[in-house]
């Protein structure tokens, strides 16, 4: 252990207000904060009670206004469409400045919210950057995502403003945003009062309502307009509402208050990521995700870095090259993404070719987040780039890791399969069913002490009571959803969710979603959607549907299903297999064994469980997986 780190970590646990006061400090308030935590229960204000700030005058206008303007802020890398193109700090700010006053003719002030329904372009990250300069809260809705899943997020953010762009681009395909767009407004109960829309040359959208405004002219026409002055926001204010799945079908919105998330970020990139001013950082995700909001978006900024936007995928954009080219062209230091990415490229180049030719260029350290890192994953990349690759573990909920190695703080300990220690300003323990913390290597609950730290979430918008159920079960701690185990020498490991909710592709999704909308179909009696074992995206969904009496022999009802789950859900829910079946294996009391299930999607030995109702159903269902299989194209 890194004596820095571990002096940090004391003084994070036992001086929480002088640790986080001076974490405060690297912040430009406008007025700066007298206590770090107000403690008083779910009433207080939280961090940096009183204090007040603009987080978009932190990510630009102080790094301008203190002689940077020349700096490199912004990369846009996108090999879909053969840019390459960059923003100084000064050119960002009128850039965003510009934005800004778009939104404010449209009469967007603090506090309204904005839905930024767009792909990964340079406007999405001028749009939020805008709202944080005006005190809107933006909620940035990934591309991925179906009309019904917009629509169910506009009704809950109510936006008073829409911004989206005609296209994104998928590998090889254009996805047309627009019409998404249009049909969730249609579903929708709420109504904006406006849409605006960039166009993208791949391909145009229409303005289809009268509510309708092309950004360009909109931009044209505020070209003489004033900047808006930078919101004083305080700190425990909205900057944003981030959707993520919960264990119903109801996404839930993740409030990021300005101010603890201001200092957090600040605080990560200088100790864990090692980046500061002029370096250049690289989180390989999309802006839709948290990681993207925390380290494509904001934290690059705050420090005075170099950011890209890199709008591709790992391979086929146009290779599996793609990664180590943009690290090399652009002087990565850090690059950040997510162990599927790497399992895309390995798979595409094994022997690492690609690699070989082009190199790392100046990059440090590679991090690994969104979903368990598997220790091959880790070995072949590591092997490969000759880099250090420290996987680490967070949250939507969080905003920034939670477990880690602290790069920066000079600790070096790793262990493939384990996601670090805790992070400063975490306090971790393993519970188990009584809530009580276990010894070393046993498995139970993983939970953070209250208060969370700074940066993490202090409501759900909307639904308060939401947020209390993370804190119910176990008083005094955080239930992360996720099952875990600290091992003899005190690294965690992270081993999946204890709940319903899988990561596929590094993305989170909810089974139980999935199965309200396969059940809600024509014919279908019951069903479970579990997720499997996947060689690149980690899980995939799979569905087992029953069929209803009389509509056992319709040869559509798979079908059926995958393509309601894409209608309803989106292409990003990635269920492509659903067997139909006799029955669901049950318990006598009649609880679905989806571990028994797991197991035979995963090929791995099964046992029929002593407490199941009918001890002929497993082998039944192996049996239709093994034919559908046969049937599978290729
Ligand atoms: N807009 C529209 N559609 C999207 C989308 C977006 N922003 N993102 C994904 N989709 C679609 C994909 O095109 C795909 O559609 P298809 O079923 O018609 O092929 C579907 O959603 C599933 O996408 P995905 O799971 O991403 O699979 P993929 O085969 O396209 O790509 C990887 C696989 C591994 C290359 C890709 O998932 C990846 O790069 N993952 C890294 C994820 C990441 O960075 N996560 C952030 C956490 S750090
Ligand atoms: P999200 O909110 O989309 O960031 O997803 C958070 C969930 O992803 C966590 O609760 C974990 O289940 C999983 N996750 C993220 N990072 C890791 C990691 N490094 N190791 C294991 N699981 C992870």
């Amino acid at each position: 252990m890194s004596e820095a780190y571990a002096r940090s970590f004391e003084a994070s646990i036992s001086d929480r207000e002088g640790f986080w006061m001076q974490a405060a400090q690297a912040v430009d308030w406008v007025q700066s904060p007298s206590c770090a935590y107000d403690p008083a229960g779910a009433d207080g204000r939280g961090w940096f009670p009183g204090a007040t700030l603009n987080t978009a005058h932190n990510c630009i206008d102080r790094h301008v206004e203190a002689g940077r303007g020349a700096t490199q802020a912004l990369i846009y890398d996108s090999p879909v469409t053969d840019t390459v193109q960059t923003w100084t700090y000064a050119q960002l700010q009128a850039e965003v400045g510009r934005v800004a006053a778009m939104l404010a003719r449209l009469n967007v002030a603090r506090g309204d919210r904005v839905i930024i329904y767009m792909p990964m372009i340079p406007q999405t990250v001028f749009a939020m950057l805008a709202c944080a300069r005006l005190g809107a809260v933006h909620s940035v809705v990934f591309g991925g995502f179906a009309p019904l899943e917009l629509a169910k997020r506009i009704d809950d953010a109510t936006p008073r403003i829409v911004l989206t762009a005609s296209c994104g681009i998928e590998g090889a395909r254009t996805i047309a945003y627009k019409p998404m767009v249009d049909e969730a407004l249609a579903l929708a109960q709420h109504q904006p009062d406006h849409v605006v829309l960039f166009q993208r040359e791949r391909l145009s959208g229409e303005l289809t309502a009268p509510r309708d405004i092309d950004w360009m002219a909109l931009h044209g026409q505020c070209a003489a307009d004033p900047v808006p002055p930078a919101a004083e926001m305080a700190a425990d204010d909205p900057l944003y509402i981030l959707y993520t799945s919960g264990t119903t079908g109801t996404p839930k919105g993740v409030v990021r208050e300005n101010g603890g998330h201001a200092v957090a970020l600040t605080w990560s990139m200088a100790n864990i990521y090692g980046i500061g001013q002029g370096d250049v950082f690289w989180a390989a995700s999309d802006v839709g995700w948290v990681v993207g909001h925390s380290y494509i978006v904001y934290a690059p900024l705050l420090v005075g870095a170099t950011t890209v936007l890199f709008e591709g995928k790992p391979v086929g954009t146009p290779d599996a090259g793609t990664f180590w080219r943009v690290m090399s062209r652009h002087g990565v230091k850090a690059f950040f993404t997510a162990p599927t990415a790497i399992r895309a490229v390995r798979k595409e180049d094994p022997d690492a070719h690609f690699l070989r030719q082009i190199g790392t260029g100046e990059c440090r350290v590679i991090f690994l987040a969104g979903e368990r890192a598997d220790p091959d994953t880790i070995a072949w990349a590591e092997g490969m780039t000759g880099l250090p690759v420290i996987d680490h573990w967070w949250q939507t909920e969080l905003g920034w890791p939670g477990v880690a190695t602290c790069y920066a703080l000079g600790d070096t300990r790793r262990r493939r399969g384990s996601a670090g220690f805790p992070v400063p300003g975490y306090e971790f323990a393993i519970l188990g069913d009584d809530g009580k913390p276990l010894g070393r290597e046993a498995s139970g609950f993983v939970a953070v002490r209250e208060p969370l730290p700074p940066g993490a979430f202090r409501t759900l918008w909307n639904n308060k009571a939401g947020w209390e159920k993370n804190f119910a079960a176990f008083p005094g701690w955080y239930e992360t959803g996720d099952a875990g185990f600290i091992d003899a020498d005190g690294f965690i490991h992270i081993m999946g969710r204890t709940d319903d909710i899988i990561n596929v592709a590094g993305h989170r999704l909810s089974t139980g979603q999935m199965e309200q909308i396969v059940a809600a179909q024509d014919g279908i009696a019951e069903c479970a959607v579990i997720g499997a074992d996947d060689a690149i995206k980690g899980m995939v969904p799979i569905a087992f549907v029953v069929p209803r009496a009389g509509a056992e022999n319709d040869p559509t009802t798979a079908k059926r299903v995958i393509a309601a789950v894409r209608a309803e859900l989106g292409a990003v829910a990635a269920l492509k297999t659903a067997h139909v079946v006799q029955a669901l294996p049950k318990t006598r009391s009649g609880k679905i064994l989806r571990n028994l299930l797991r197991k035979i999607a995963n090929g791995e030995a099964w046992t029929v469980p002593p407490t199941i109702d009918d001890p002929s159903l497993p082998a039944a269902i192996a049996a239709v997986m093994a034919q559908d299989a046969a049937h599978m194209p290729g």
